[in-house]
């Protein structure tokens, strides 16, 4: 299988490279990746110098948006597969300013929708099988989710301009199936952990603030919930989809157990063998959802299951950041110092002890 990874030197999307090219000895991947500040060619490093998976690798960096690269690729590979995981995707960065999420989330997405149906085209003419296209979604486009769990066939309620980004680029998916007939999937994935993930998220964040024993900036009452998803099931859960998912469907990708961000919290801090006097309770965020929960029924029906459980994982994670210094202090540049500043300078200015 030749599969384009859009956004493959992120934090999810790298993974999946890494774990597929892995798994599938047959497999070629073409990462097609932009390298804003989130994108980061060291986390394909182990890819590009192992031999078996380089020789089956190629990166090129570009903008999903830029139509004629993505003609020129698709033209030169004739993939089997499209999986999108380019995006602009921190909602705190959403709030600051919508207008980059709506690139790649509407634009981008738009483009890559184009050239998934010239595939198919010149696939029908040599009567070879359609390529598949894969949106890698979130739950965030249910909104917040006071009870229960939300299911598929939920209706869309996004209420930051990130989700509403992602819902965006999920009604382009639905529309080019109904329209042109596509091959889609859309995954919907929990909030998601691990290693290679950019400090800005509140894992990454709070770790490598308090190994630096800086202050950790909790949101409000700190009583928001996520259920948290280990980086290694999200990518095995979108390979899953893409090998056996029915097309046309939408498949949620649950955590192992929620919890509100101030038991996460307790938690870092034990591993990292740091007190509770780093914690500062800081304004909170802007139609902050309380929280979000999934039905994994569908996801399980294709026979996956998770295979990290949460306080391994977290615990695995902590370790994977205390040993790897040299991957994260590089990526607190001045462009990192002058986003904290405006995300978190007067908030902490107003904070109170937590
Ligand atoms: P990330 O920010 O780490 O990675 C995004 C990648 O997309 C980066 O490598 C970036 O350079 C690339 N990119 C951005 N704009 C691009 C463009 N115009 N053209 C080409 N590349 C571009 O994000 P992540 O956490 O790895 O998330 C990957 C996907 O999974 C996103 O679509 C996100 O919405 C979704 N998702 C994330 C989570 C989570 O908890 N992190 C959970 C569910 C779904
Ligand atoms: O649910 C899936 C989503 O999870 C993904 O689609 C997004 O790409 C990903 O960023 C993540 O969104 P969240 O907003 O839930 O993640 P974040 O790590 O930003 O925040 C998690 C919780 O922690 C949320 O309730 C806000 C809180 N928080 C976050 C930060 C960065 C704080 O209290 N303080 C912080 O400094």
């Amino acid at each position: 299988m030749k599969t384009l990874v859009a956004g493959g030197a992120g934090f999810i999307g790298s993974t999946f490279v890494r774990r597929r090219l892995e798994a599938q000895p047959e497999d070629e991947i073409v990462v097609l990746d932009k390298l804003t500040y989130a994108g980061n060619r060291a986390n394909l490093a182990g890819v590009e110098a192992d031999r078996t998976s380089a020789s089956r690798f190629r990166f090129v960096q570009g903008d999903i948006a830029d139509a004629a690269l993505v003609a020129e690729l698709t033209l030169d590979g004739d993939f089997d597969a499209v999986v999108n995981f380019a995006a602009e995707s921190h909602v705190d960065r959403s709030i600051l300013g919508a207008e980059a999420f709506l690139r790649p989330g509407v634009l981008g997405a738009h483009v890559l929708h184009e050239t998934t149906r010239s595939l198919a085209e010149r696939r029908a003419a040599s009567a070879t099988r359609a390529p598949r296209f894969l949106q890698v979604s979130t739950d965030e486009v249910y909104g917040s989710v006071p009870t229960g769990a939300s299911v598929e066939t939920d209706v869309l309620a996004p209420r930051s301009p990130y989700s509403a980004a992602k819902a965006a680029g999920e009604l382009l998916v639905q529309a080019y199936r109904t329209t042109y007939g596509l091959d889609t999937l859309i995954t919907r994935g929990s909030n998601t952990y691990g290693p290679y993930q950019y400090p800005e998220k509140i894992v990454p964040l709070f770790v490598t603030n308090a190994l630096q024993d800086l202050p950790l900036p909790l949101y409000g009452d700190g009583l928001q919930r996520r259920d948290w998803l280990h980086v290694d099931d999200h990518a095995d859960a979108i390979g899953k989809v893409l090998d056996r998912g029915e097309s046309g469907s939408v498949y949620n990708i649950p955590g192992t157990g929620e919890r509100p961000n101030v038991e996460l919290t307790r938690l870092i801090l034990r591993y990292v063998d740091r007190p509770w006097s780093l914690v500062r309770h800081v304004e909170d965020r802007a139609g902050h959802d309380r929280r979000y929960a999934m039905n994994g029924a569908r996801l399980a029906g294709l026979g996956w299951s998770h295979q990290v459980r949460f306080d391994e994982g977290l615990a695995a994670t902590i370790a994977w950041y205390r040993d790897n210094e040299t991957w994260w202090r590089p990526l607190l540049d001045a462009d990192w110092a002058a986003y904290y500043v405006r995300q978190y300078g007067a908030r902490l200015a107003g904070s109170v002890n937590g």
